[in-house]
């Protein structure tokens, strides 16, 4: 089997998870929507799953709903925020996911919607400063900032951007993509008006995730057609995977902290064996750093021979990685993310990133293939 070292672009599925969800796929094939007691099953597993979810949040049930995943989840938020809310401006970066940038564009090119991006340091921190000078404005802003790169694992200090976008009369979203599931979040103590989720980033199905709207705000739906998710998200419900994703959830957070604790060792193993066996290595963003997201690590490599090859040549000796965000990894075009950053891109750049499945002997395996391509 292969190092599996690419959890931030998917998951494995715990065995659990697919325990909780296999009943309900053969069993409960009601549609919610129907009012006969195979629906009315069915509908109870998605309102105790959103009850159950909304408790890890410190959230009430009726700020969830369902989506396909994050990509569908920041589309929705973004042009929602344009056309329902009458946003004329958006703030964000140019380190986002590409679900948040592309959309911002789009709506940039049609909508003739401002687009603004923060100014970001060497390590992707965002420049707080400038942050609070392009909130000056008459403009109804939405703030759209992850809450941590899934390439390069920076944080956004989330309390301190929520008060800022709060003072300045700014609505606020973060892709908490990445952190869903790795950190305890307390919504209701955050100036947060939007954030996402995707379950198979923790370990849950793919396919399916959640928007968090703030009962403050109210919009309207982008996919129109049936009345579910209280008329804001039409389309029959994908009930297995939304108890998958709370079953996913519900273990991510029962063990939040064994987990990290475990994932961060892994990481800082990987750290020192990198360190001990190149001089001239670096890690990008903020990624080597204990405040960083501990689930990836950035790594940028010495020249040699091998470096078009990096990451063909660690997928031939068993390891699987990326070389930035999944979505563009096969597409052989740089990260923007690296680039952004004025990143060294004639050196190979490679994203190792872990799961709570991951041991020790995953980390000897890497480096003895890492060893091996460069000669070591
Ligand atoms: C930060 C971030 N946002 C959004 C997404 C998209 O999520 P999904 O795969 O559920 O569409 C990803 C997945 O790579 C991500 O890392």
């Amino acid at each position: 089997m292969n190092v599996y070292f690419d959890n931030a672009a998917t998951t494995p599925i715990d065995p659990e998870v697919i325990e909780a969800m296999v009943p309900v796929l053969k069993n409960n094939y009601g549609n919610p929507s129907s009012v006969h007691s195979d629906g009315r099953v069915a509908r109870v597993l998605i309102e105790k799953s959103r009850k159950q979810i909304a408790s890890h949040f410190n959230i009430s049930p009726s700020e969830i709903y369902f989506t396909s995943g994050g990509t569908e989840a920041d589309n929705m938020i973004l042009r929602c925020a344009v056309k329902e809310l009458g946003v004329t401006h958006i703030i964000t970066s140019p380190l986002e996911h590409h679900a948040v940038l592309h959309t911002a564009e789009n709506l940039e090119a049609l909508e003739n919607i401002r687009l603004s991006l923060v100014k970001v340091d060497e390590k992707g921190h965002v420049d707080l400063n400038h942050l609070e000078e392009l909130l000056q404005t008459e403009d109804k802003t939405l703030v759209s900032l992850m809450h941590a790169n899934n390439e390069i694992a920076t944080v956004l200090p989330l309390k301190e951007v929520g008060d800022l976008c709060k003072a300045n009369g700014a609505y606020f979203h973060s892709d908490t993509v990445q952190t869903i599931g790795h950190y305890a979040l307390d919504f209701s103590e955050l100036n947060i008006d939007f954030a996402n989720c995707s379950a198979h980033k923790f370990h849950g199905p793919k396919g399916i995730g959640f928007l968090y709207i703030s009962k403050e705000v109210k919009i309207k739906p982008m996919i129109t057609g049936g009345g579910q998710e209280r008329n804001m998200r039409a389309g029959t419900e994908n009930i297995y995977g939304i108890v998958g994703l709370t079953t996913a959830l519900d273990i991510a957070y029962q063990h939040v902290e064994e987990h990290q604790n475990h994932i961060q060792s892994i990481k800082s193993e990987m750290i020192s064996r990198l360190k001990e066996s190149f001089t001239d290595i670096h890690f990008n963003g903020d990624s080597e750093s204990t405040d960083s997201l501990y689930t990836v690590l950035n790594v940028c490599f010495p020249n040699s021979e091998m470096d078009e090859m990096l990451l063909f040549n660690l997928d031939i000796e068993g390891v699987s990685c990326s070389s930035g965000s999944a979505c563009s990894s096969g597409s052989n075009v740089g990260s923007h993310v690296l680039v952004a950053l004025n990143s060294d891109m004639s050196r190979p750049s490679i994203r190792f990133s872990f799961g709570r499945f991951n041991t020790m002997e995953d980390v000897d395996r890497c480096m003895e293939a890492v060893l091996k391509i460069f000669k070591k």
